[in-house]
């Protein structure tokens, strides 16, 4: 990867490397207190400094540990308001050097400065990379039909053997939320490999991995063989594993026992559009999730309250979907919401549930919802946080694995394996 200063360069900014123009002025604007480098032939691409900003990375080895790629500069000797004495350029143009009224003085290479700028537009922007790649609907609710969606399929030992598989089989549940996985065979311990191979399976107090058949005594409806309700697993945890991984071992043989999936992103999107009182209720109201019991010798008792859409929200306004959560089985009898809107929260719900499941005559199920009977040794790896699951009824024999891991986990494993690999941007 290459390194400049301190920082390592967003790969599409590569291209900037050899065009440092000679006439390249900086100003300093005490007023403002922003330090600015334009280039006299391009009025365009002036570039943004905030001292704070520039003080606060500063690459020299006192400010900065280069070993831990972490700043060393302490809050605590850092001030906002320092000033700048004086600013020069290099007589190449390589660098800038500040002089600071802490006593401080510091050295930045422009390359480093273009790839860090804040922008030129008017709100001046610094634009660091999405922490994660947007999701790509399953349907486009703008539109009255859309092909219906297949999962990819991959093969078990190809993600084992390949990193490239890998990282393409993560890209796909990043941005569609569902990946099948084949010829896994039925041992659980399968589970716990491909968790370890995407980071670490994440320990629950249904244990490290967990096994699912009918019970004489269910400790969760999962553990029937009755149709179940669409559901988010884990609403009642605030930080709910977003990832899933459900190893069919054994299948229903006669009819049921299939797995639905839903995109809770397009569903919202759908109310989003179509009711938009109703999505300010899923959007902000509290729903209160529990589930308690017993297992093996430890009692649990978990409590989480989430908005059943939740939405990331910039500082400038700009959104996007975050998470999803939903299980009619685990909502709490007691929640505390104003009597007066009662109704309307439970008529939001069934509207949310009415797009999941096909009932809301305005949407094209098919493109919500997808069904698929998974065979032994098949794998369903999912997005817990986006995606509402289910399976329908069945009789006789019917079992599956499963384990939880962290999206931060496998983000970051994506991350890595894209710079190992030399994919997108590498910062
Ligand atoms: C569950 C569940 C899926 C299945 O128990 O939470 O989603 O296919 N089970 O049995
Ligand atoms: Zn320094
Ligand atoms: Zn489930």
């Amino acid at each position: 990867m290459l390194r400049f200063g301190h920082m390592a360069l967003p790969g599409p900014l590569k291209r900037f490397f050899c065009s440092i123009a000679n006439a390249t002025t900086v100003l300093l604007n005490p007023t403002e207190r922003v330090i600015t480098i334009k280039n006299a032939t391009n009025e365009d691409k002036k570039m943004h400094f905030p001292l704070a900003w520039l003080r606060d990375n500063c690459p020299c080895p006192v400010c900065y540990s280069a070993s831990s790629e972490l700043r060393n500069l302490k809050m605590m000797d850092f001030c906002p308001r320092v000033n700048a004495v004086s600013v020069q350029m290099s007589e190449q143009s390589e660098s800038m050097t500040v002089s600071w009224d802490d006593g401080h003085s510091s050295s930045y290479r422009l390359e480093w400065l273009r790839a860090v700028a804040f922008g030129a537009d008017t709100a001046g922007r610094q634009r660091p990379p999405l922490t994660r790649n947007r999701p790509v609907l399953w349907c486009d609710a703008s539109k009255a039909t859309a092909p219906i969606w297949q999962p990819k399929k991959v093969r078990f030992e190809h993600i084992m053997k390949s990193d490239a598989e890998l990282l393409l089989t993560l890209l796909e549940l990043e941005e569609r939320g569902l990946v099948l996985i084949e010829d896994c065979g039925v041992d659980s311990e399968v589970v716990k490999n491909i968790c370890k191979r995407l980071s670490f399976p994440r320990t629950t107090h249904y244990g490290e991995t967990f096994e699912m058949r009918a019970e004489a005594k269910p400790r969760n409806l999962g553990y029937t063989s009755d149709r179940l309700d669409f559901h988010t697993d884990l609403p009642y945890m605030h930080e709910q594993p977003g990832v899933q991984a459900l190893l069919c071992q054994v299948q229903a043989s006669g009819p049921g026992g299939d797995s639905l999936f839903a995109d809770g992103f397009s569903a919202a999107e759908h109310i989003r559009r179509s009711r938009p009182d109703l999505f300010r209720l899923l959007t902000t109201v509290p729903v209160r999730f529990r589930d308690r019991g017993q297992l093996a010798d430890r009692r649990f008792d978990l409590v989480a309250t989430h908005a059943t859409i939740e939405l990331d929200c910039q500082p400038d306004g700009e959104w996007c979907y975050r998470r999803v959560h939903f299980s009619n089985q685990q909502r709490d009898l007691l929640q505390a919401w104003p009597l007066a809107d009662v109704q309307l929260i439970y008529d939001a719900l069934k509207a949310f549930n009415d797009v999941i499941e096909g009932r809301d005559i305005s949407s094209d199920s098919s493109k919500v919802q997808l069904q698929v009977k998974l065979r032994s040794g098949e794998m369903a790896l999912f997005d817990n946080s986006r995606l509402l699951h289910s399976r329908t009824g069945f009789s006789g024999e019917r079992q599956l694995a499963g384990a939880y891991l962290l999206w931060d986990e496998v983000l970051s494993r994506r991350r890595t394996l894209e710079s190992q690999l030399q994919i997108g941007r590498q910062d």
